[in-house]
C-alpha cells in the first residue's frame, strides 16, 4: 500500500488549525462531518489528535474501559481531572471536552460552575459535557455565561443507568422522542455549543440535527447527525465486555495484545528473550 499523502495523514496546514467551538459550527454550516473520539491518557490522546480527529472527549466512560467499573457513575471529579490533565498535554489541534462526572454538576449551578472551572483551569479542557435536558438548562446557562462552552448529552444518558435499568435504545415512543427534541432545543437555547445524541432512532437524530443550528454529534444515532463519536477503546477492539451494534471496530487490539503478551511469556520461559543483540 502506498504511504498516505499529507492530507490523508491529516497534516496539511489547514488540517493542523486548532479546532474551536466556532470551527465546529462552521463545519456544520458547510456540512462537513465532525469526527470525535474519547481519550483518557497522553499517548492515546496524541495518536487521536495526530490522526486529525476534531474533538477529543475525556469521557466518564473511563470508569468502564480503564477502571473496569460496571457503570460510569462511580468516577470522581478528582479522577476526571487527572485524566483530563494527562490528555490535554498530548493534544495540539482537537477541541478538548471534559466530561463532568455524576454528581459534580447536579447539586446546584454554583457547584457545577466551580467544577467546570477546574476542568478548564486545572486540567486544560476547553469545554465541558453534561448529561440531561431541560432540568439542567439553568446550570448550562450559568457555565456558559462565564465563558466555558458546554456540550449537552441526550438520549441514552449513562449516568442515569440506575434510573433506567438498561442500556437499550431510547426515544422509541412518540412521547420520549418529543421529550428528546424539546430537551435538545432547550439546551441550544441555554447556550450549549453542541449536543451528543446517544442510541436513539436515526430518523429522530437526523431531524433534530436539521432543526438545530448547533452541531449534533451522534453515537448510535445514525448517519444523519453532524458528526460521530465513539469510545476509542470500543473502536479499537480493546474493550470486549459488550459490543453494541453501533460500534464499528477499526482494529482488534485485544486479540493482538493477548498474542503479544503470550508470545513474550513463551520466549522468556524458553530463554529465547533476550538475544545477544538485545543485551549489553
Ligand atoms: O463518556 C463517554 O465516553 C461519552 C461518549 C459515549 C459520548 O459520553
Amino acid at each position: 500500500m502506498p504511504p498516505p499523502n499529507a492530507s490523508q495523514r491529516g497534516d496539511s496546514a489547514a488540517d493542523r488549525r486548532k479546532i474551536t467551538t466556532q470551527s465546529l459550527r462552521r463545519m456544520k454550516e458547510r456540512k462537513e462531518p465532525i469526527a470525535a473520539l474519547t481519550a483518557y491518557d497522553h499517548l492515546m490522546a496524541q495518536l487521536v489528535d495526530k490522526a486529525g480527529v476534531d474533538v477529543i472527549l475525556v469521557g466518564d466512560s473511563v470508569a468502564m474501559v480503564v477502571q473496569g467499573r460496571e457503570t460510569t457513575v462511580t468516577v470522581t471529579m478528582e479522577q476526571m481531572l487527572y485524566h483530563a490533565t494527562i490528555v490535554s498535554s498530548g493534544v495540539e489541534r482537537a477541541l478538548l471536552v471534559g466530561d463532568l462526572p455524576f454528581m459534580s454538576y447536579q447539586v446546584n449551578p454554583d457547584e457545577a460552575l466551580r467544577n467546570s472551572g477546574r476542568m478548564v483551569k486545572e486540567a486544560g479542557m476547553e469545554a465541558v459535557k453534561v448529561e440531561g435536558g431541560e432540568p439542567i438548562c439553568a446550570t448550562v446557562r450559568r457555565i456558559v455565561d462565564v465563558g466555558i462552552p458546554v456540550m449537552g448529552h441526550l438520549g441514552l444518558t449513562p449516568q442515569s443507568i440506575h434510573k433506567f435499568g438498561t442500556y437499550q435504545v431510547r426515544a422509541t415512543t412518540p412521547d420520549e422522542a418529543e421529550e428528546v427534541r424539546r430537551d435538545a432545543r432547550a439546551l441550544q437555547d441555554a447556550g450549549a455549543f453542541a449536543i451528543v445524541l446517544e442510541k436513539i432512532p436515526a430518523q429522530l437524530a437526523e431531524s433534530i440535527s436539521k432543526e438545530l443550528s448547533i452541531p449534533v454529534i451522534g453515537i448510535g444515532a445514525g448517519a444523519g447527525c453532524d458528526g460521530q463519536i465513539l469510545v476509542t477503546h470500543d473502536m479499537l477492539g480493546l474493550y470486549n465486555r459488550f459490543h453494541p451494534r453501533f460500534v464499528r471496530r477499526y482494529a482488534e487490539l485485544a486479540g493482538q495484545m493477548h498474542e503479544a503478551f503470550r508470545h513474550y511469556t513463551q520466549d522468556v520461559k524458553a530463554r529465547a528473550f533476550p538475544s545477544t543483540g538485545e543485551s549489553y
